[in-house]
């Protein structure tokens, strides 16, 4: 088992990942197998498509957002373990996950006395090198050095020596700027010049825009009611365009005050509102941003190193600290349900996107959770409110706030009755309206009203026709 640096492509190793996926091309040209498996904070970018199209990997986890990496997990040639990630370190840590032989590990420096100062994203990194029998080390010639006046690096014990997190504010520090590493086991430090490379995000389109809308327009109402209180609450937001759009809009809004994040993922959106003196501070685990943005933040680190906190996932992600600092979370899910579950990782109910991420962490612990989808996908072959998702990766219990361009369902307060008609109301495509409350009325009297005789049936036609619904 290897263990990468980094959360995203930020903060991954560069040099090792392309020459373990050469390696395991030479091997397999010579008639011998060459596959190890992979744990790391997140998704690890180009060494994911790397290694995926080399077919070098025989498990997976936590979470991938790679092409190659997709179609070898879906076609069950890799083993993928889908995982919360505040989850990972300690599962590791507890031995859960077996011996880990080696730690690749991106940094700016490392101190004989092993000290190892990180790069733009920490993911599970204080946690292999301290597991990982060797360890090697990229020294990132690309990075600023200044980056460890944003890092706060600290452990938590195994229990029962586990002690409260002493985070009350998104900004505070509870550890070191460094992580540690017993200098023993290095066995190699090389160095590389390369830019983490995430792609820029697209301008925001009309349905993330009125995403957007609805969401802000629900925050202010929710301030007005007293329910947000007036300094606001830390924010978290998912990945993505329509994440982006939606960090945009509150950014822009007249009526929402300046706020923090405690989020796991720090876009280009959010450096351009902590400029403009809208994002006040954000913790975060990783800087997963556009080479360009990046380099802004380099060359004016006086500026953003005051108001970034790089955690370790098991503290930025912490369900402890999320509940106790009342984050309002909002991420994405590929489709919902008339129960008020949500899918945000498998279509169809078996074929892998990308995994549960940080969502879970956040939705089920969240002051406010909000999950988001356009109501429709594959120019409306597919309608993203179904009767019953094939597969759950939120639940009734954690899910409060389910928004589509159509509209925003409120469903605090709402048995499940009245739940199923509100998110056919405000959410669904008027298309498949009909059709949801044709599904609903033949189902019998109960708590939960489905019919399992039909309940798939709209991914039955999917999967036969290409559509949802005969048109
Ligand atoms: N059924 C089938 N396909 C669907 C679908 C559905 N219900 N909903 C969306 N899709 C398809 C889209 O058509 C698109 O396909 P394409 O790539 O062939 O164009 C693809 O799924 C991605 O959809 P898109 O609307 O572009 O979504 P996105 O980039 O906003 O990502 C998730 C949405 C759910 C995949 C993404 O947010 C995710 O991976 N979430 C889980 C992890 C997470 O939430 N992390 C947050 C903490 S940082």
């Amino acid at each position: 088992m290897v263990g990468f640096s980094g959360f995203t492509a930020s903060g991954s190793p560069k040099a090792v990942p392309a020459a373990l996926a050469q390696r395991a091309r030479d091997e397999r040209a010579a008639g011998r197998e060459f596959k190890f498996k992979l744990l790391s904070g997140a998704s690890c970018g180009k060494a994911d498509e790397d290694l995926g199209a080399a077919e070098a990997l025989s498990w997976r986890a936590p979470f991938q957002s790679a092409k190659s990496l997709r179609n070898a997990i879906n076609a069950g040639k890799v083993a993928f373990m889908d995982m919360h990630l505040s989850d990972v370190a300690q599962k590791l840590e507890f031995g859960f996950l077996g011996e880990m032989d080696l730690a690749v590990v991106e940094a700016t420096d490392i101190t004989p006395d092993g000290r190892v100062y990180l790069t733009s994203g920490v993911g599970i990194t204080p946690s292999i090198l301290r597991v990982a029998k060797r360890v090697v080390i990229e020294i990132n010639e690309a990075v600023s050095k200044r980056l460890y006046e944003m890092h706060d690096i600290a452990r938590l014990l195994p229990p029962p020596h586990r002690s409260p997190i002493a985070i009350l504010d998104p900004l505070d520090r509870i550890g070191t700027p460094f992580a540690v590493v017993d200098p023993k086991k290095v066995v190699g430090v090389l160095r590389t010049n390369q830019p983490d490379g995430n792609e820029p995000f697209s301008p925001p389109d009309a349905i993330s825009t009125q995403i957007a809308g609805h969401v802000e327009a629900f925050l202010v109402a929710e301030m007005k009611a007293g329910r947000i209180p007036p300094q606001f609450l830390p924010l978290q937001a998912g990945v993505g365009n329509v994440s982006n759009a939606v960090m945009t809009a509150l950014g822009q809004s007249q009526n929402i005050p300046a706020f923090s994040m405690y989020t796991e993922v720090l876009q280009d959106a959010q450096i351009a509102l902590m400029r403009s003196g809208r994002l006040l501070g954000a913790s975060t685990c990783s800087l997963t941003l556009s080479d360009a943005v990046m380099q802004e933040v380099y060359s004016d680190m006086d500026f953003f190193a005051p108001r970034i906190v790089l955690r370790p996932q098991e503290l930025s992600n912490n369900p402890g600290v999320v509940r106790r600092l009342g984050v309002i979370a909002i991420n994405t899910v590929l489709e919902m349900d008339l129960t008020g579950c949500a899918n945000s990782t498998h279509v169809m109910g078996t074929q892998l996107m990308n995994g549960v991420g940080g969502s879970g962490d956040f939705t089920r612990n969240a002051y406010l959770s909000i999950l988001m989808a356009p109501s429709t996908a594959k120019g409306g072959s597919i309608s993203t409110v179904v009767p019953m998702t094939p597969h759950v990766d939120h639940n009734e219990h954690s899910i409060q706030i389910l928004v589509t361009e159509q509209g925003l369902a409120d469903l605090r307060g709402l048995g499940p009755t009245e739940r199923a008609e509100t998110i056919i109301s405000k959410c669904a495509h008027p298309m498949y309206r009909d059709a949801l409350r044709a599904y609903t009325r033949s189902c019998a009297p109960a708590h939960l009203r489905q019919n399992l005789e039909t309940a798939f049936a709209w991914h039955l036609n999917l999967a036969r026709t290409g559509k949802m619904l005969p048109t």
